[in-house]
């Protein structure tokens, strides 16, 4: 099995990259971040509280984003793998990955990490945020706050893939084409 973690900060194409290397290695994409906005679109319990949170830019708790994990991974049995994007988001929900994939006798096989600076990642999102109706994307103070949230709890999975000797660093600007073949050639090449 292929699994992909696609990594970086919010805005750095995490889930338009996904899309591409989805297709192109045939692999289920998985993103937290979908998973939680179809709960609020269907207004469950779950959504509910996670829309609070989302909007406020902040994360929600691991064992809400672990548990929809398990029950994704417990689903297609024939799949070639997955690209997982937007999680993990803190190291314990790294852990819980490896954890799970374990069970069902695979592995993470690379961490992709997206890299953009953080003006281009604020115009983006600024820019994303006038047609996503993603009330997390509209403003200035709310995308602050998930690149310091990120900053803070998300990059130390960093040195997490890191020591597992995963960890690919990838430039995240220019044509989306160009990153693109980026992430394919690392993925080829592994
Ligand atoms: O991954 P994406 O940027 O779509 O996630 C949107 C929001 O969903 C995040 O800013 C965060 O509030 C929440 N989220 C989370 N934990 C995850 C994935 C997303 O709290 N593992
Ligand atoms: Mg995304």
């Amino acid at each position: 099995m292929i699994n992909l973690v696609l990594f970086g900060p919010p805005g750095a194409g995490k889930g338009t990259q996904a899309i591409f290397l989805a297709r192109k290695f045939n692999l289920v994409h998985l993103s937290t971040g979908d998973l939680l906005r179809q709960e609020i679109a269907a207004q469950t319990d779950l959504g509910r509280i996670a829309d609070e949170i989302i909007s406020k830019g902040e994360l929600v708790p691991d064992s809400i984003v672990i548990d929809m994990i398990e029950s994704k991974l417990k689903k297609p049995k024939t799949t070639v793998g997955f690209i997982f994007d937007g999680f993990p988001r803190t190291v314990p929900q790294a852990q819980a990955l490896d954890q799970l994939l374990r069970k069902h006798h695979s592995k993470v096989s690379v961490m992709l990490c997206l890299e953009v600076e953080k003006e281009e990642l604020i115009d983006r999102l600024l820019k994303r945020g006038l047609t996503s109706g993603r009330c997390d994307d509209a403003d200035a103070a709310t995308i602050e706050n998930r690149i310091n949230v990120y900053n803070e709890k998300t990059a130390p999975i960093i040195r997490y893939y890191e020591s597992q000797g995963k960890y690919h660093p990838i430039q995240g600007t220019g044509p989306i084409e160009e990153i693109t073949s980026r992430l394919k050639e690392t993925v080829e090449n592994m």
